[in-house]
């Protein structure tokens, strides 16, 4: 099931296609977005495409996926937003990045937030985890902010758990 387009107050988000490769590629490769993302790694673009294909597909299977962020059509995309599963579990994980220049405006939790409207609405899943590097305390208050309760710290890992509203927040 292909995934919709959505719009929030100040964003378009935009399901990931094969043409935002590049701008993709860019946003995983600033060295403030990539330092937690990819541990710190500069992907090559081919390993962006992996990224991008996998996020794709599970889109077509599972009804989960990743958006572009953008201000409008006309603009250049200025982060991501979406759902994965970590691998050997059923659950699945929030992520969202956005480039630099663009945070501390409140545009991530926003795009979180259309995101999650359209898990709840149009998908089974029951909860969402979110994890975080645990020196990234931006990521950590984008979780809080977004409502989710403390699961667990790890030696490296921050989780924290979303569960789907008693009734819907549309
Ligand atoms: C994680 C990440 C997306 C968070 O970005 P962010 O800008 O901190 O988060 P938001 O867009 O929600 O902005 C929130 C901040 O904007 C401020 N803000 C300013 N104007 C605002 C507005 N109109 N509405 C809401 N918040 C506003 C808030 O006070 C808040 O600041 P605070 O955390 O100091 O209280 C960003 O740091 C990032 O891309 N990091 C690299 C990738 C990464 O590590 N991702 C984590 C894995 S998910």
């Amino acid at each position: 099931m292909p995934l919709p387009i959505l719009r929030s107050e100040r964003l378009l988000l935009e399901p990931f296609a094969a043409a935002d490769l590049d701008a993709l590629h860019a946003l995983w490769t600033d060295p403030d977005v990539r330092r937690y993302l990819w541990d710190n790694r500069i992907i090559s673009r081919d390993r962006a495409a992996g990224a991008l294909a996998s996020a794709m597909g599970a889109a077509d299977q599972h009804g989960i996926g990743y958006w572009t962020l953008r201000q409008d059509r006309a603009r250049d995309v200025l982060g991501d937003v979406g759902f994965q599963f970590i691998p050997q579990t059923p659950d699945i994980e929030l992520m969202c990045s956005l480039r630099p220049q663009f945070w501390n405006r409140g545009l991530a939790a926003e795009a979180a937030q259309a995101a999650l409207e359209y898990l709840w609405r149009a998908t089974p899943f029951t909860r969402v985890l979110a994890r975080g590097d645990l020196p990234n305390e931006r990521s950590v208050r984008l979780m809080e902010r977004l409502g989710m309760w403390h699961y667990s710290t790890g030696t490296a890992l921050i989780t924290y758990v979303l569960d789907r509203p008693a009734r819907p927040t549309f």
